[in-house]
């Protein structure tokens, strides 16, 4: 089956597109950029950019719902975002508590299951709380999983992981000859999650920033200059239209 859209990835464009919605990415990841850039552009405090980015959420967290994404990963705070000024960071905390209040009763009705990556212990205690709520609300829902990643770093996974990977082997939980990339990836936060398929990185920055580092091995990865809080459910459409027409080989070769 294919859904028809505008292409709207460049303003002049009035093309459609099509999306053939028996190839959808199991899992999307989204490095939501650009927010203190959009702001600067208009003279306004870098924190409105993040308050306009959560706007941005609302719509694409929807579409991926309408489109059947099972997965949808969204870096929100990064083990090195603590670096940046407090009044920033606590911006961010208190946005984070406001969107789970505002949005919490949507996402249920929608049947979206919250989820975390990364080390939400060190979170301030509000957001802890309004995090534990919204688990407990939508645990037994069936959709789209939401995946915030806050205070996720890859390294940060891929550290922790060996460290209760080793304790288990000492424990003899576990065997050496049997540690593989399946069992490895049981202990990352993303544990039975597949693979991230597609990476969106609004903004124009190419590079990673220590996300996903393990399960973006074979994630076809989609750039734009467009920053998070002008992303649209069009830009979407048109990540999702490049991946279907990208060839994923995964090592192997050529089979279209
Ligand atoms: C992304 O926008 C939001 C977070 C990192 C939390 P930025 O704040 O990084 O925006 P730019 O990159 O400075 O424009
Ligand atoms: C990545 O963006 C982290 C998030 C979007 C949460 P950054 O703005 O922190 O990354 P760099 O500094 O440009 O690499
Ligand atoms: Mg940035």
């Amino acid at each position: 089956m294919w859904k028809f859209f505008r292409n709207k990835e460049n303003i002049n464009d009035t093309s459609i597109i099509s999306v053939n919605m028996n190839n959808i990415p199991k899992h999307i990841g989204i490095i939501m950029d650009g927010n203190g850039r959009w702001a600067k552009e208009k003279n306004l405090p870098r924190t409105m950019g993040h308050k306009a980015g959560v706007e941005t959420i609302r719509d694409i967290v929807k579409e991926c719902s309408t489109l059947g994404v099972k997965y949808l990963t969204l870096y929100a705070f990064s083990t090195e975002n603590w670096k940046r000024p407090s009044q920033e960071v606590n911006a961010l905390m208190n946005l984070l508590v406001e969107y789970l209040k505002k949005e919490l009763d949507e996402l249920h009705n929608n049947n979206v299951i919250i989820n975390t990556i990364g080390n939400i212990k060190k979170l301030p205690s509000v957001c802890q709380k309004e995090l534990k709520d919204a688990f407990e609300k939508t645990k037994n829902n069936s959709g789209l999983v939401l995946n915030l990643a806050l205070n996720y770093g890859g390294r940060d996974e891929i550290l922790r992981a060996i460290k209760s990977m080793y304790k288990d082997l000492q424990e003899g939980k576990i065997i050496i000859d049997n540690i593989d990339d399946e069992v490895f990836s049981t202990y990352l936060y993303t544990a039975n999650m597949p693979d991230v398929d597609l990476i969106i990185r609004p903004s124009g920055e190419q590079r990673i920033s220590n996300f996903l580092l393990w399960q973006s091995a074979y994630a076809e990865f989609w750039y734009s200059d467009i920053k998070w809080p002008d992303f649209k459910k069009e830009h979407l459409h048109k990540a999702i239209y490049d991946y279907q027409n990208r060839d994923r080989r995964f090592g192997g070769v050529k089979h279209k």
